[in-house]
């Protein structure tokens, strides 16, 4: 099986669904939850599912982010990790991270790619006056929220709708998107699932 590190930087959400995801027969195990963030809600919620973690501070590193990184690649390799998902994780990598994770690293994003890479994802789409809306997950590459497309989840954006509503609507899809491409893409299959 695949030993999956979750990358987080906040609640930790999709982290949940993920880890609880990776039952015995599932080709991927959950080793480790990684947060920038010391704080980071995520993490408490890992150690009550049993799965270790750790915490790098991106803030001590101030711009240097090959230092950062380099500490993360370090707690990695020290777990053997064979995938990467980033699951809320709001640092953007270098491209020399991102080229060592090369076909092993997705990452979720809320939004239907390529559309609104980058963040305020929800606000950008009511702006648009876009009447659907969704989540992507993809490979990561070198570029922001780039990557091929491995699976999306849509919504309908209703009239009233808020950059909060939205974001509530979308938030169940991820969790049940996520999972689902992780499944298939550990398996070895990278067809594009689509919810
Ligand atoms: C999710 O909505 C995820 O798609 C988004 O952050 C949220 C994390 O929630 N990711 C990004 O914006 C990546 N740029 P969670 O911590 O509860 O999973």
């Amino acid at each position: 099986h695949k030993r999956t590190a979750i990358l987080i930087s906040g609640g930790g959400s999709n982290m949940e669904a993920l880890v609880r995801s990776m039952t015995a027969d599932h080709p991927a195990r959950p080793v480790l939850v990684l947060s920038n963030d010391p704080e980071a809600g995520g993490l408490a919620k890992a150690r009550k599912l049993a799965v270790p973690t750790f915490a790098v501070d991106h803030r001590p590193y101030g711009k240097d982010r090959v230092a950062f990184e380099a500490e993360l690649s370090r707690i990695l390799a020290a777990a053997k990790i064979d995938l990467i998902c980033l699951a809320g994780f709001m640092r953007v990598l270098t491209p020399g991270f991102t080229a060592d994770w090369k076909g092993r690293m997705l990452n979720i994003h809320p939004s239907l790619l390529p559309k609104y890479k980058g963040l305020h994802t929800h606000a950008r789409a009511l702006e648009a006056g876009d009447t659907e809306h969704g989540c992507t997950v993809h490979e990561v590459t070198a570029d922001l929220d780039d990557g091929p497309i491995l699976g999306q989840a849509k919504i309908t954006i209703e009239p009233g709708d808020t950059p909060d509503s939205l974001a509530a609507r979308l938030l169940p899809l991820e969790h049940r998107l996520y999972p689902a491409v992780l499944r298939r893409f550990a398996a070895g299959d990278k067809s594009p699932v689509y919810l």
